[in-house]
């Protein structure tokens, strides 16, 4: 399975699909919440090869979920679909009656065709406006949270969730950009671009949109919540599988799959104690896959009598 299917509709190369359905391949029957249905590459790749599930698939994004549902509508009521952050996990679940989880799937961070939209503000590439929200009905868009930032915070985001290094210099050229009517992907990039050295085959504004956009979206607090509510949700034999592609997300994955595979009533099992990456053949055709970690956590079978 090296092959990476791209909707062309929703275009999104699925990352780690063979790794992803390799660790999930013996889960039991019952639900799989595919916590980031994007285009339902993982989903439909999981409505294939496991016939003993079905997906309750989550996405913030509404374009996401319409473009998924029209992908696997011949899977009918296989597949199950939900409009709300994947840290409502639990808060779903109970409402839809799913007391247990056969799996759950995280491929974080945004999709291809998200980047691709310029009027979803997530890009530089395109000429957008500053919006960057998975869910662009609700919350609040870039330009209307940079309005009540202060530099410090601000500062602390783009060293925390970019790693920019003149963090405090970019902070006040974003601000003083805002200030002066900057309103546009674009524009904002030149600016932040124009204070720091060039060079190299990536621009230089990328850790800064990076971070704006995990802010924006707080994405590490979506993922803490994530990581507390999914494994206690587990049926025993179930499996979590998380793809992240930030070190500081890939961190938090591993502290606690640890934390959890150490515990002493061997309630989880540390599948992977190094992450999976992707293959050559697969940097070869996807080279936005070259940063992807998985790790997968078990829930034990109970030991036979
Ligand atoms: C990398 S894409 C997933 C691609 C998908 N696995 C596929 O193969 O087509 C991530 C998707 O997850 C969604 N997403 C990210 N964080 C989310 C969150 N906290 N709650 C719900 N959806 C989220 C994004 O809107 C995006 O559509």
């Amino acid at each position: 399975m090296n092959s990476i299917p791209t909707d062309p509709v929703f275009s999104h190369a699925t990352v780690l699909q063979a790794e992803t359905i390799d660790a999930l391949r013996d889960v039991p029957p019952g639900v799989v919440a595919d916590c980031t249905l994007g285009g339902g590459g993982h989903t439909e790749a999981v409505l294939r090869a496991l016939p003993q599930v079905q997906v309750l698939g989550f996405d913030r994004d509404p374009d996401a979920l319409a473009a998924a549902k029209a992908r696997l509508a011949a899977y009918g009521d296989r597949l199950q679909t939900a409009h709300a952050p994947f840290s409502d996990i639990a808060r779903v679940c109970a409402e839809r009656g799913i007391e247990a989880l056969s799996g759950v799937i995280a491929d974080l961070g945004v999709s291809s065709h998200q980047l691709d939209t310029a009027d979803r503000g997530f890009s530089f590439r395109h000429d957008g406006p500053l919006d960057m929200r998975m869910d662009p009905t609700r919350g609040q868009p870039l330009d209307v949270r940079l309005a009540g930032t202060s530099k410090r915070e601000l500062a602390d985001v783009l060293y925390h969730y970019g790693d920019v290094r003149a963090s405090r210099r970019v902070a006040d050229v974003v601000l003083d950009a805002w200030q002066d009517g900057v309103r546009s992907t674009t524009e904002l990039a030149e600016r932040i671009a124009a204070v720091l050295p060039r060079g190299g085959r990536v621009h230089p504004a990328t850790r800064a949109f990076q971070a704006l956009r995990m802010w924006v979206n707080d994405e590490l607090g979506q993922l803490e919540t994530l990581l507390a509510d999914a494994p206690p949700l587990l049926a025993p034999g179930g499996v979590i599988a998380v793809i992240s592609f930030h070190s500081g997300e890939d961190r938090a994955v591993k502290q606690v799959f640890r934390e959890l595979g150490r515990g002493k009533g061997k309630d989880f099992e540390l599948v992977t104690r190094k992450p999976q990456l992707p293959g050559a053949p697969e940097l070869a055709v996807n080279p936005r896959s070259r940063s992807a970690k998985l790790r997968v956590l078990r829930r034990p079978l109970p030991e036979a009598s």
